[in-house]
């Protein structure tokens, strides 16, 4: 009875715990009606822009960066990031926390203090590296739920410029040079943050090629040639991730800046497309109020630019009736829209936890399955488990990894308590200078093989010296020689040779031990000019905060290597469109013409096709401890092209394959596309049957004249490639004519 009592008084209590804020919801949702989560975003929207006056909705569409620049507080209501939107009390708006995210949740100069720390993924030019949008999807959750742990709701990712030039610094926050690859992984990357009810964007829009003279470049391209490269990335990747916003860029397109571009943003972007989501600016990329009408809804950190543009003078702009009320209202619904969308009226924006441990497999694993195989001579991979003595040479390798430099450098696992900092400044002129440092993530290969090789002699030469390094290769069974490249954010790489004498240490090496194995570590491809003197070289990017243990793991052969190479490795420099960087020997502040026209959309194997050139390697080259056999082409044509395919793996080990449907011809000639890509895991001996459809977008031209996609009618000449430039099956279909809206 007396536990009757007390049960019945506990419930009571709970009752009454649990009726106040039912209540307390229901009187806010009455005051407040777009605090009803029931109803949609859209309709959220309109009931609390109804009530907002001109300075509340001007003050959603500019902010500072969520840092102090130089010493001073931050700005009230910031956590600590890149960037910061202030709230709005009065109407319970929460506040737009902006971090960058590229590769995990960054914590940029350690604004949030050096115990702030963030799963490091590999680069995205890694995660391209992967051909697997699972993989990109699952990184993304990742990151997207570090950031709303750490109470972060705007995630600054979904880099989806095309790789136009192998110099340029940020290619590794960019997922390679084909606009379908590049669309579905970026647009899976943010489909993963966004599942944890945080907003991304996508950047950095359009055609920011290279960052030699970045904020003066100007991009030169035809319309047509735009539409079916770098902007079908764009329409890809927005298409399948829905991002709340959308990163204009620094650069120039045509004459014009990309934040302030009306062709771009008004045109394409949100007529064309539909896109309902906001247009932020890059930091320091708005020049002008007039910046608003082009089609720009918020201008971010805006200490960098010459003026608070979106105060003001905005607010000046719509008194004097040049900036109509309609399009402050167009602008500040994309933001609430957007903001509702992602739930962040819908929760108190906490703090939580984070499972590190799980987080850091998830790096492991992307990791594995970006490494690319390019050359395996006698078989020197996988190494030999009776190997007596390895000599690790070069790269930092026993200390850790290299990340590339700039805002989207994950700074801070290796602050961890007693985890020590290996990390080379590289300085430089400019502000992007401060931020230059290679650092390199605790996750060692020297220790990840001494782990796996424990009765063997592993031994460690720094590569300072290559005399003293081919010494220690000598009597080796197998050398491995680490080497990397740095690169980042606000400079190109001024050529594709490898830094600090490491050709010349690979030649040394390599004279000594014709068992060389080559781990390339670098943000871009760089001239092989050693290639025929050594076993096998390896691309393990930036391979993020797990590398270490991933590089280990595919020489031991634990991981069947199934990387394949997101761009076309050119020879050298004299393979490209433009054998020098645009810009070079200009003043910082130059403008600098960057002529895209000279291939239009013919980018990388494209490019190489088009030419009759041969790169050192294809767009999609990369081997494998096994071997696969395809067969049974199968082309069915109608309104596009879907073909059917047995692969089967032919060799003694599990692997996975990337089988690539390409265009080889259509009516009116030869053209080269990635039609559709799959990865697959097959048992030695396996076959499985795979069915790969193409985008009808990849067939057509787009006719500025007609503003669509034209697909002429006749036969298209397809193909199962290994790689963009080796055709193993070849079959043909009829497509019916018809053009497609843009
Ligand atoms: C970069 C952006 C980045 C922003 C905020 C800029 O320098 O171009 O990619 O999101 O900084 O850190």
């Amino acid at each position: 009875m007396k536990s009757l009592k007390l049960a019945v008084a506990l419930l009571g209590g709970i009752t009454t715990l649990t009726a106040a804020p039912i209540v307390a919801q229901e009187r806010a949702a009455t005051a407040r009606p777009w605090m009803d989560a029931t109803l949609s975003p859209e309709k959220r929207t309109e009931l609390l822009l109804a009530l907002m006056t001109l300075d509340e909705k001007v003050a959603l569409l500019h902010g500072p960066m969520g840092m102090s620049f130089g010493p001073g507080p931050l700005p009230p209501g910031a956590i600590g990031s890149a960037g910061y939107i202030a709230g709005n009390a009065r109407l319970g708006i929460p506040a737009l926390q902006e971090s960058d995210a590229s590769l995990g949740v960054t914590n940029p100069m350690l604004v949030r203090g050096a115990e702030d720390m963030s799963t490091a993924l590999p680069s995205s030019l890694a995660l391209a590296a992967t051909f697997n949008p699972a993989i990109a999807y699952e990184g993304g959750r990742m990151v997207g739920s570090e950031a709303r742990a750490k109470q972060i709701n705007v995630q600054l990712a979904g880099g989806v410029n095309l790789l136009r030039d192998p110099r340029n610094g940020r290619n590794f926050e960019y997922v390679g040079e084909d606009p379908l690859l590049a669309g579905i992984l970026a647009g899976e990357s943010v489909r993963g943050i966004q599942s944890n009810g945080v907003i991304s964007t996508v950047k950095h829009f359009a055609l920011n090629g290279q960052e030699h003279n970045r904020m003066t470049a100007d991009s030169v391209i035809g319309e047509a040639a735009a539409r079916e490269s770098d902007l079908l990335a764009f329409q890809i990747a927005i298409e399948r991730g829905q991002p709340g916003s959308v990163m204009c860029s620094y650069n120039l397109v045509n004459g014009t800046y990309g934040c302030q571009h009306d062709w771009l943003l008004n045109q394409v972007l949100k007529r064309d497309w539909g896109y309902k989501g906001f247009v932020m600016s890059d930091w320091g990329a708005v020049h002008e109020v007039g910046a608003f009408t082009a089609g720009l809804d918020q201008q971010s950190g805006e200490q960098l630019d010459k003026q608070v543009w979106f105060d003001k003078p905005l607010k000046d702009g719509v008194a004097a009736g040049t900036i109509p009320t309609a399009r402050v209202d167009d602008a500040t619904r994309r933001v609430l829209t957007a903001m509702f969308a992602a739930g962040l009226f819908d929760r108190e924006n906490a703090k939580g936890a984070i499972d590190y441990a799980a987080h850091a497999a998830i790096a492991q694993h992307e990791a594995e399955e970006a490494i690319v195989l390019l050359q395996n001579r006698n078989g020197v991979l996988p190494l030999a488990a009776g190997a007596k003595h390895i000599a690790i040479i070069g790269g930092h390798a026993d200390g850790g990894v290299p990340s590339g430099t700039g805002s989207s450098q994950v700074s801070s696992p290796w602050r961890a308590p007693g985890a020590p900092l290996r990390s080379v400044p590289l300085g430089g002129e400019g502000m992007m200078g401060m931020f230059a440092n290679v650092v390199f993530h605790p996750s060692a290969p020297l220790g990840a093989l001494r782990e796996r090789f424990k009765d063997a002699r592993v031994s460690f030469d720094s590569g300072a010296y290559p005399a003293a390094a081919a010494a220690a290769a000598r009597d080796a069974d197998v050398a491995i020689v680490f080497v990397y490249q740095p690169s980042g954010e606000g400079e190109d790489v001024p050529s594709m040779d490898l830094p600090y004498g490491q050709d010349a240490l690979i030649e040394a090496v390599a004279a000594a031990n014709p068992n060389t194995v080559v781990v390339l570590q670098t943000g871009n491809p760089v001239n092989l000019r050693w290639k025929d003197k050594v076993g096998a070289i390896v691309q393990a990017w930036y391979s993020g905060q797990r590398g270490g243990e991933a590089i280990a793991r595919v020489l031991t052969g634990e991981v069947n290597p199934s990387g394949r190479l997101p761009l076309t490795w050119a020879k050298d420099e004299s393979q490209l469109p433009r054998p020098v960087i645009p810009g070079t020997g200009a003043g910082p502040n130059d403008r600098v013409t960057v002529d895209y026209t000279i291939e239009g959309a013919d980018i990388g194997y494209r490019w190489f096709a088009r030419r009759s050139l041969t790169p050192q390697y294809w767009f999609g080259h990369g081997l494998s401890y096994t071997s696969f056999g395809h067969d049974q082409l199968e082309v069915k044509g109608g309104k596009t092209i879907t073909a059917s395919v047995t692969v089967t793996n032919t060799g003694s080990k599990p692997g996975k394959d990337v089988v690539q449907l390409y265009l080889t011809g259509k009516p009116g000639g030869a053209e080269r596309r990635l039609l559709a890509f799959e990865k697959i895991d097959l048992a030695p001996g396996e076959s499985k049957r795979v069915t790969l459809t193409a985008d009808p977008r990849l067939l057509a031209s787009y006719d500025t004249r007609k503003s669509g996609w034209v697909i002429p009618s006749g036969n298209y000449d397809v193909a199962i490639g290994t790689d963009a430039g080796t055709m193993a099956l070849t079959g043909s279909a009829k497509v019916s004519g018809q053009t497609l809206k843009p």
